[in-house]
């Protein structure tokens, strides 16, 4: 079975928006845990534009399924991590001008310090380092090289497609990266705009995949799903106690 991450990144992106302390993001993973994720995925990017580290700590504190600590190479980002020790690291890249993650990893460019960095986790007691990987053959052996325990196959591409005939050579893309990943005893997971239209496909298409983490689409759909009650609270306490 696929156990699920929800990515909760958008609520602190809400939070500061406003600067506000609400939407915190560590009472909605709670909600998330209450409501059947199997664990919460936070970025704390460079710029730390959404998830903050007093969040990462109470995250830490807080959550008591998997927390998987997404991040760069960036030296002083995986020191807050080798403190943190989260159940699973995913290293992605990163660059500031970038809206939302944009690629994988480039793992061949890359494969000295990724190594090191696998190495640094490791040592320092995260159990499980992920790499974000496009779904490509050379990349997936160099993954596989860095000593990482599992990749996590960018679905971006896929989730971009406008046509059937894309979608089918995406699907096809991802589907034989998995396999080829589960040939060189990696764990696969999945992730990166994934939704409530296209996982369908997804999952009949795309073997071996362990877990998938997904944020923007939940936190999206929270705001159609939860906006009823939000109002009837509202509602009630504008029209007082006399209005019964
Ligand atoms: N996986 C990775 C590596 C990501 O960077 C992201 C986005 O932060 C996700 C999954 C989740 O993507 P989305 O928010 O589109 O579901």
């Amino acid at each position: 079975m696929t156990t699920l991450l929800i990515n909760i990144d958008h609520v602190a992106t809400l939070r500061n928006a406003r600067r506000e302390r609400f939407p915190d993001p560590v009472v909605i993973a709670l909600a998330c845990e209450r409501a059947g994720a199997d664990g919460i995925v936070f970025h704390l990017r460079e710029d730390r534009r959404h998830i903050k580290d007093a969040d990462v700590r109470r995250l830490k504190q807080k959550i008591h399924s998997k927390l998987d600590f997404e991040c760069s190479l960036a030296s002083d980002v995986i020191d807050i991590c080798c403190d943190v020790k989260p159940d699973l690291a995913t290293l992605v890249p990163e660059r500031r001008e970038e809206i939302t993650t944009e690629g994988g990893i480039d793992a061949i460019g890359n494969r000295k310090r990724i190594t090191h960095t696998v190495d640094r986790l490791h040592a320092a007691g995260v159990k499980k380092v992920a790499l974000f990987i496009d779904p490509n053959q050379d990349q997936l052996r160099a993954a596989a090289d860095t000593g990482a325990d599992i990749i996590e196959l960018h679905t971006g591409d896929y989730a971009n497609v406008v046509t059937e005939m894309e979608s089918i050579q995406s699907l096809n893309l991802l589907a034989d990266a998995a396999r080829f990943a589960h040939e060189l005893n990696l764990v696969v997971h999945a992730g990166h705009g994934l939704d409530y239209d296209n996982y369908e496909a997804f999952r009949a298409n795309v073997p071996f995949v362990a877990e998938v983490s997904i944020g923007f689409a939940v936190i999206a759909r929270s705001l159609l799903t939860g906006i009823t009650v939000a109002v009837q609270e509202m509602k009630f306490l504008v029209s007082g106690p006399d209005s019964e």
